[in-house]
């Protein structure tokens, strides 16, 4: 098989792709955003008897959630150690209770749908060959969160480890055919869904919020903005409190399904899971994961993945966001509990965004939930207590600055060029068939200058993660616009 760089969950097609909007609309709920947060969301509210539709800019889940690992699992490299340094105890045993809660909260799901998205229960290790310190902390929290650990000195496939535990209810899943499942009962019950349906801007006028798409405004009494980084910076100031992880991931074939997941408790993270799908067992592994601002190098990262022993089926990467505090941002940013915002889930995707669909579903239907105070945006952040928060600081100059000096980086082959053309900056992707492609070499965020990834094809911005294809269209926000030149419409 020749390898292929994408991930491994796209090769699951959609059935039917929704319609863009073309119509105005005035509805109780606007969900943006079709990753695995939006759709959760809607399918916690589509008997709620509320208005909803749900737009994405790109396609159903083709964001962050399918480029996932696809794990749910409790143990989550040294989350409750800075939990509870950060937080206190009580806030770590919270934490855990939700991520509990998501896991059953996704496994009854499946039962009552009978959806069939290759869910399997599994071992789930949490593993040092070099850190057992770092690990003997970590395990000593979940001690006293009373949490059932078991102790190994290798993995099921015989690696061998320095010192590891694992827990026994844990699962692994596709994550795309959970979501079109998910999906389809939304639409069953009603939820409009619209795809390639991008919203340019958002503003409250008489309790309502106006979003624009396209040509046609949808009025909305509540907004959720489930998007893996929000595209607006004030009032929320988002850039401050988070930082970019970026990680490298590959799936290769392997003879037999070993049936567990396992992840390192320190960074760089090695974390790997088993995948069974049409009579093909494959590997997948993450690895090399850093903060964007610390390495720049991305093909050093891959070839790493290339040239290990394994050759990889699939290759591709991930940008995952990182918050100074440790716990994930779910809930309302204004006073009036409308306009929710889900993001910041630390590289745990699949089990916050699943509890985040629900969290802000009993926000809106005005149903209590335990865990609104965790997760809540607007919580103080004490930065005494943040190790992380100069370097979130340092790592948005760094980044910057970064970007702009040396743009033709050196692990560039010949066809990324960059040029000054009409007083613009632009870069240029030649590609096999000596086709041209030109974009702004600007991100219209917040103006940093784009790094292009060699393996995947896609313009990366190394400040907060926005994702272009080689003709500039907008893949992953948080920049809502596009970089093709000449410019085009958004
Ligand atoms: Fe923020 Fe590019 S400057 S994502």
């Amino acid at each position: 098989m020749i390898m292929k760089n994408i991930s491994i969950w796209t090769e699951e097609k959609q059935n039917t792709v929704c319609n863009s909007l073309h119509e105005n609309l005035l509805l109780d709920v606007l969900i943006i955003g079709g990753g695995i947060t939006g759709i959760s969301a809607a399918y916690q509210l589509k008997n709620s008897g509320l208005n909803i539709a749900l737009v994405e800019k790109n396609t159903i889940g083709m964001g962050v959630t399918s480029k996932t690992t696809g794990k749910l699992t409790y143990l989550q490299e040294n989350i409750y150690t800075k939990i509870k340094k950060y937080h206190g105890l009580d806030k770590a045993k919270l934490y855990l209770e939700s991520q509990i809660d998501a896991i059953n909260l996704v496994k009854n799901i499946i039962s009552k749908e009978n959806i069939n998205c290759d869910f399997q229960k599994v071992n789930s290790y949490l593993y040092t060959n070099y850190d057992n310190e770092k690990l003997i902390q970590e395990i000593n929290i979940l001690k006293e969160l009373k949490v059932k650990l078991n102790y190994a000195s290798s993995l099921p496939d015989k690696t061998k480890v320095n010192n590891a535990v694992f827990i026994e209810d844990s699962y692994v899943f596709h994550p795309l055919k959970y979501l079109y499942a998910l999906k389809n009962k939304c639409l069953n019950s009603k939820v409009r869904i619209f795809e390639n349906s991008k919203v340019t801007s958002i503003h409250q006028e008489n309790n309502l919020y106006i979003c624009k798409i396209g040509e046609n405004f949808i009025k909305a009494k509540y907004v959720i903005l489930a998007l893996h980084y929000p595209y607006f910076l004030i009032p929320f100031w988002f850039p401050l409190k988070t930082s970019i992880e970026k990680s490298y991931i590959k799936a290769f074939k392997v003879n037999q399904n070993d049936y567990f997941n396992a992840i390192t408790i320190s960074k760089p993270i090695t974390s790997l899971r088993y995948h069974s799908d049409k009579n093909q067992n494959y590997k997948i592994e993450l690895t090399n994961s850093h903060i964007s601002c610390t390495k720049y190098n991305e093909q050093e990262n891959f070839n790493a993945l290339l040239k290990s022993q394994n050759s990889p089926d699939y290759i591709w990467s991930n940008m995952d966001i990182m918050t100074d505090d440790a716990l994930p941002f779910i809930g309302a940013i204004d006073k009036t509990n409308t306009l929710l915002i889900a993001t910041g889930y630390n590289t745990w995707g699949m089990t916050n965004g699943s509890i985040a669909g629900k969290i802000l579903a009993d926000i809106i239907t005005k149903k209590s939930n335990k865990y609104l105070a965790l997760f809540n945006p607007l919580r103080k952040i004490n930065i005494g207590k943040m190790l992380n928060f100069p370097i979130v600081l340092g790592c948005n100059t760094c980044s910057f600055i970064k970007s702009k000096i040396k743009k033709q980086k050196p692990w560039y082959p010949d066809n990324v060029r960059f040029e000054k053309r009409n007083g613009d900056n632009i870069a240029i992707y030649i590609d096999e068939n000596k086709k041209e492609h030109i974009v702004y070499n600007l991100c219209p965020h917040m103006k940093c200058s784009l790094i292009f990834n060699v393996v995947e094809k896609t313009w990366d911005c190394p400040c907060h993660g926005s994702r272009f294809d080689i003709d500039g269209n907008s893949i992953e926000g948080p920049s809502n616009y596009n970089i093709t030149y000449p410019k085009k419409n958004l």
